[in-house]
């Protein structure tokens, strides 16, 4: 960027549509507040400052973005957008331009910002237009009938009979050198139907001192798209995943239906990825070569390794799965598990906080928590872990080549030493010899004669 630039994002409107305690702006898009959206966006720029115009709930806002990079500036009462703008405007250098973004607009792209920039040049004033079906509550854009320069912006509620026929609408993003803010700010009036210091009227005092101003239109429909309501959010969500999905679909991954799918984060995948309907995907998720996700599986901040399966109803959660593993259907895994390649997890399995080298498998109903499991390792359905004793967590260490009977319970802290065979049904306390069979069980006796009792 050549000139300087300052970002004033707008974030102090209360958003009562909403009907909600939470401060609009930090209502998720994507798993992430509305102003990080346009936050993440902003940076992108790399402005030489960021303000952030807060008001209602500002401690809140402030809070949650937790961000010491950024300037807050408190707008209270709030008096319209150019208020706003003021209350930044002590921030500003004296050279260079600021972009003005709203904290609840949060589909806007960066193509379209540096376009809107370009255009303005640092010198004039650029605002980025839209053209609508239904231009209703925008401030209309006001143009010259002779040279179709922009002479002016109307507010809906200060617009005229001809005026509201005006298609062409302000989107509320605009770039304006700092000369001209520092000039024209203090100078706003609030002599309007709403009795609100409108920024728009900027643009008339740009045409008074030959100030030029320029537009630009976003580079899709969607992006200037504001959050003023659940509903309106809800239809931001859904462009949003509907845009995400169509990038996977073009990057060669094959979603069952694009239409059902929510990435709540970032999610790279390499290639011939399947991902079958209804899956979430959180933080960051990796997909390796050939791995294929099936219904209705939960990811979150997890690596997969090629050719790995996760079968249907499967949550997975700040974990890595090796290659050729096989997960689910059914399967929890929790955070700090590594598993190596081909390993088996199978259907009402949790695994927690553990580690399970190549080939080995716990397929049904088992707890592993605070495990090191070794290489060829069997587990028995229904073996649980006893890794708590209701004040401290403890270890189990399985070794290479273990066989473990169903039903077992391994008390840790224990080790179950290289080519252990535990039997079914056993409670291991103590570390088992290598290569033996271990078992503890109450010898099995049958009481003859005995008689079950029955009603009379
Ligand atoms: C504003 C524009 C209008 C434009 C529309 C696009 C003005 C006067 N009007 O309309 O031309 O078509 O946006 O959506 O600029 N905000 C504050 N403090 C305030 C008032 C607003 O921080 O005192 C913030 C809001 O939180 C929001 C943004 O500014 O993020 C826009 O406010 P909103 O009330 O939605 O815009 P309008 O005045 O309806
Ligand atoms: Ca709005």
């Amino acid at each position: 960027m050549a000139s300087k630039l300052s970002i004033i994002i707008l974030a102090a409107g209360l958003g009562k549509r909403m009907h909600s305690s939470l401060p609009k702006v930090l209502h998720a898009l994507a798993g992430k507040p509305l102003l990080s959206h346009v936050l993440d966006l902003a940076k992108k720029l790399s402005p030489d400052q960021i303000c952030v115009v807060i008001g209602h709930g500002g401690e809140r806002v402030k809070e949650i973005v937790n961000d010491a990079s950024l300037t807050w500036v408190t707008q209270e009462p709030q008096l319209g957008t150019g208020h706003a703008v003021l209350q930044a405007q002590p921030y500003l250098d004296q050279e260079g331009s600021t972009l003005i973004l709203y904290g609840d607009v949060p589909l806007v792209s960066l193509a379209s910002l540096e376009q809107l920039i370009n255009s303005a040049q640092g010198k004039t004033c650029g605002i980025l237009t839209a053209v609508v079906d239904d231009p209703f509550g925008y401030g209309r854009i006001i143009r010259d009938e002779n040279t179709n320069a922009i002479s002016g912006i109307v507010e809906q509620k200060d617009t005229n009979q001809t005026q509201q026929s005006i298609r062409e609408i302000n989107t509320g993003i605009m770039v304006i050198p700092n000369a001209c803010l520092h000039s024209w700010l203090p100078k706003l009036k609030d002599n309007n139907a709403q009795q609100e210091y409108y920024l728009t009227d900027i643009v008339k005092m740009a045409v008074g001192q030959n100030v030029a101003v320029v537009s630009t239109q976003a580079v899709h429909d969607w992006e200037i798209l504001g959050v003023n309501s659940r509903v309106q959010l809800a239809e931001l969500e859904r462009i949003y995943q509907n845009n995400y999905a169509n990038k996977l679909l073009e990057k060669g991954v094959m979603l069952y239906d694009p239409a059902r799918i929510d990435i709540r984060g970032e999610l790279r995948c390499g290639t011939d990825v399947e991902i079958d309907v209804n899956c979430i995907f959180e933080g960051t998720v990796i997909l390796g070569d050939h791995v294929k996700v099936k219904a209705n599986s939960i990811l979150k901040d997890v690596t997969v390794s090629e050719k790995t399966a996760i079968l249907p109803f499967s949550h997975i959660e700040d974990a890595k799965i090796g290659a050729n593993c096989r997960i689910g259907p059914y399967s929890r895994i929790r955070p700090e598990t590594q598993l190596t390649d081909n390993v088996h997890i199978g259907n009402f399995v949790e695994v927690k906080k553990s580690q399970i080298a190549s080939g080995s498998k716990v397929n049904h109903l088992s707890y592993i928590g605070d495990t090191a499991i070794g290489n060829n390792v069997n587990i028995g359905a229904g073996t649980i872990t006893c890794n708590y004793d209701g004040a401290y967590k403890h270890q189990t260490i399985i070794e290479d080549n273990v066989f473990i009977g169903s039903d077992t319970q391994l008390v840790a802290p224990v080790k179950v030493s290289y080519g252990s065979t535990i039997g079914a049904g056993s409670t291991i306390t103590k570390d088992t010899p290598e290569n033996e069979l271990t078992l503890s069980r109450a010898k099995q006796i049958s009481i003859s004669g005995w008689k079950r009792p029955s009603k009379t």
